[in-house]
């Protein structure tokens, strides 16, 4: 699937729509630019701003505050570090989603890098592609192949996926479950392949060059589930990918296992890193190595992970991957301008200095 040439040109109009876009939304110009439609299933993909930085894990760690490495954490404001297998939209009031009715939570590591003298600095986020106001945060994807064909998920319902542990390739080659784009020009520049298939920018390590635009991080969810449980221990067993590995996360149409055989949304999730301060090579390492680490003490890449609460009111994720809906375009459903969505926040309550420069990452060197 290719990013249509259109996006070049609409992507000129940005600054000229952007102000009708923020204020009634009527004219969302962003939802016309995209990837090209390509089949009859739904696919969401919209911003979901910062909601808190700090260290916690309900999934991995709950309860404990601070938990093991830093997150950052977007969605609804019930995230806490502990949160109850339940119905999250309800115990929360808002969202720093462009959707209202999407209380879930999402969190990925960290990125931070390390000079030469041996002090990390955390790599802000920046707003990604089509997605102009937010305040650094994610990207989500859900996509569905057509309608009734995914079961959205149960209230309660949590997943991970990704090994914080992985030091080395699950060697899937174009099957890549997280994957990093090098932005080779500014403005998200370099290739118009989709995430994780390009054969040459996208690689399941950190870039081991400079990257003019940033870092883009991908992270693709299992698509099959048991059809019973809302969790389980490693929070990965109740949820699959597809028989002969994760596809494209627009090609929904991969066969189940019959251990896990009801399909769910293919959730993706897409994090674009602003590198772009860090790219002076007097600062990278003598040896030329790269200088970035994951939060948990991965300077390898291949420890990314995403966890996933979910949290959308009622049947409205069920509804929307039953229809027709297409990026922020969904009628279904209640976009709100990042002016309004980004108000929403969550108390930190594990203090820390998330910018200055440090001599360790949050939590300690971890194996390093
Ligand atoms: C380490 O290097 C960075 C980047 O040059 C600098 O900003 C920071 O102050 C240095 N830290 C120490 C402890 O010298
Ligand atoms: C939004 O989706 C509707 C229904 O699928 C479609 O008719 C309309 O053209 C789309 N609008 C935009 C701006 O893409």
């Amino acid at each position: 699937m290719l990013w249509p040439s259109r996006v070049v040109t609409l992507s000129a109009l940005a600054s000229v729509v952007a102000a009708q876009y923020y204020e009634g939304y009527e004219g969302d110009a962003p939802m016309l630019r995209g990837p090209a439609r390509t089949g009859p299933g739904a696919m969401l993909r919209f911003g979901c701003s910062q909601v808190v930085v700090e260290r916690l894990d309900p999934l991995v760690d709950p309860g404990m505050a601070p938990s093991s490495h830093m997150h950052q954490i977007v969605g609804g404001n019930a995230f806490a570090a502990s949160m109850p297998v339940t119905d999250i939209s309800k115990l929360g009031s808002c969202t720093t989603c462009h959707f209202k009715e999407d209380l879930s939570n999402y969190w990925t590591a960290n990125l931070y890098f390390r000079a030469r003298n041996g002090s990390y600095k955390r790599v802000p986020q920046m707003a990604n592609q089509f997605n102009d106001g937010d305040n650094a945060g994610i990207t989500i994807y859900y996509t569905s192949s057509g309608p009734g064909k995914s079961t959205a998920f149960k209230p309660g319902f949590r997943m991970l996926t990704g090994d914080s542990t992985e030091r080395k390739s699950d060697n899937l080659g174009k099957k890549m479950q997280q994957c990093y784009r090098c932005y080779t020009a500014e403005n998200f520049g370099g290739s118009p392949n989709s995430p994780c298939m390009d054969p040459k920018l996208d690689t399941d390590y950190f870039p081991k060059q400079p990257c003019v635009g940033g870092i883009r991080s991908n992270i693709i969810f299992p698509l099959c589930w048991d059809g019973k449980n809302l969790d389980t221990p490693n929070h990965k067993d109740h949820v699959s990918h597809p028989v002969g590995g994760p596809t494209s996360f627009a090609v929904v149409t991969g066969e189940c296992p019959s251990s896990h055989p009801v399909k769910i949304p293919q959730v993706m999730l897409e994090v674009a890193w602003d590198t772009r301060t860090f790219n002076n090579p007097e600062e990278w390492p003598e040896d030329g190595s790269q200088p970035f680490y994951l939060s948990n003490g991965d300077h390898t890449g291949f420890g990314q992970h995403g966890d996933y609460v979910f949290g959308w009111q009622g049947d409205s994720l069920q509804r929307a991957m039953d229809s027709a809906c297409y990026l922020r375009n969904c009628s279904l459903l209640t976009g709100m301008a990042p002016t309004v969505k980004n108000l929403c926040q969550v108390p930190v309550t594990v203090k820390e200095d998330l910018d200055a420069w440090l001599d360790e990452l949050p939590g300690g060197p971890k194996g390093m």
